[in-house]
């Protein structure tokens, strides 16, 4: 297969760990004779510095003319402090999400057996779990009128949703219960907001559509606390697009770490994969970064492409990286040597050597190995 990919790393440590899945993805077009060009642009920070844009027009052409998106992250901490800064990274983000039409943001959760002490909530509450999270991506709180009053003294954010919005990632959400384990859990505020009402109300007409699918409801401050106190419930999670982002972030302790959590958005015609824990600038250009989120998120590409044996083959060397502890020191805090390059290093080479048994794995933890 021939596909055009643009990378966008953007700010803090996404170069660095762009840099590893674009690596993994050469291992894979190696292996199953695949053709991927890969074309660079700039977002976020480094725009506004070059181009005094978040979102050049140059990138979002590159976008517009490509098969799928690598991103990596934006964000830098002169604007976080900023909070009067006209001009932001995030802009860049949203602004490609709304005109890529990227509706849907599905967030795998998964806990990895190999990494259950990893996380601080209890081994026996989060062994199996398996979520998928649908996030509304291009409505909501997020995209609403903004206002801020003459004076400075009052602010709003309008959440607003059509029916057409919420119809379109319920299916998406629906469907991919049916691959799983037939349920999903639409998370809202119906007790007290009229979006979160036109959310049940359109949701419960989608799933007429899907018999064999359970459908549940959860507020979502309740849901908050179930995410943590028995995951395990969880199948497909449906909800709105800023309910989205912060039970995604909750929902990442499961794992271990917040660098393992990759994400795919879709719409009608394009897709963009991208690791969800942001640009991290305190770790930037010290090797400390976890690539692997952004590894995940590039199998979330070969799987949308219906590479399902490519996307495999990545999880598998994902998973043999974590098993032999070939890890960043966010999960192995006593390993060192580790950087996010050398973790890059082994997926690859496991791609390209998955029966390799000579390899000697004391070795690669002392840093000696030839592989890495
Ligand atoms: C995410 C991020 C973004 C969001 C920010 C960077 C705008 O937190 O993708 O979850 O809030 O959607
Ligand atoms: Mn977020």
């Amino acid at each position: 297969m021939k596909l055009n990919i643009a990378v966008l790393p953007g700010d803090g440590i996404g170069p660095e760990v762009t840099k590893q899945a674009i690596k993994v993805l050469k291992a894979i077009a190696l292996e199953f004779d695949h053709q991927f060009i890969f074309k660079n642009a700039d977002v976020g920070a480094i725009a506004i510095d070059k181009t005094n844009n978040p979102l050049p027009d140059k990138t979002l052409d590159l976008c517009k003319n490509t098969d799928a998106i690598l991103f990596g992250a934006i964000g830098d901490p002169k604007y976080d402090n900023n909070p009067s800064a006209k001009v932001r990274p995030e802009q860049g983000l949203l602004k490609l999400r709304k005109e890529l039409g990227l509706f849907a943001n599905i967030r795998p959760v998964k806990a990895y057996d190999t990494l259950l002490d990893k996380s601080p909530l209890k081994r026996k509450i989060i062994q199996g779990t398996d979520i998928s999270i649908y996030r509304e991506l291009t409505g909501g709180i997020y995209f609403g009128e903004k206002h801020i009053s003459d004076d400075g003294n009052t602010a709003s954010d309008l959440c607003e949703y059509s029916k057409t919005e919420i119809e379109r990632i319920a299916h998406l959400a629906f469907k991919a219960a049916q691959a799983r384990k037939n349920k999903v859990t639409l998370v809202d505020k119906a007790n007290v907001l009229e979006s979160s009402r036109l959310w049940r109300k359109v949701v419960k007409e989608v799933a007429e559509n899907y018999k064999d699918v359970a459908l549940d409801f959860l507020f979502v401050d309740n849901a908050a606390m179930q995410i943590i106190l028995n995951p395990k419930q969880f199948d497909v999670i449906l909800t709105e697009n800023m309910f989205g982002d912060i039970i995604s972030d909750e929902a990442s302790v499961i794992g271990g770490s917040i660098g393992l959590l990759a994400s795919a958005s879709v719409g009608e015609k394009y897709a963009m994969f991208e690791p969800i824990h942001g640009s991290y600038p305190q770790a930037k250009g010290k090797g400390i970064a976890n690539p692997i989120a952004s590894i995940l998120s590039a199998a979330m590409l070969l799987d949308h492409f219906e590479l399902h044996k490519e996307a495999q083959m990545v999880r598998d060397a994902v998973d043999k990286s974590l098993k032999l502890k070939i890890t960043t020191p966010d999960l192995n805090p006593d390993i060192a040597n580790i950087t996010t390059t050398k973790v890059g290093d082994f997926i690859e080479d496991y791609i390209n050597n998955p029966d390799d048994t000579n390899l000697n794995f004391t070795n690669i933890h002392l840093g000696q190995s030839t592989i890495i």
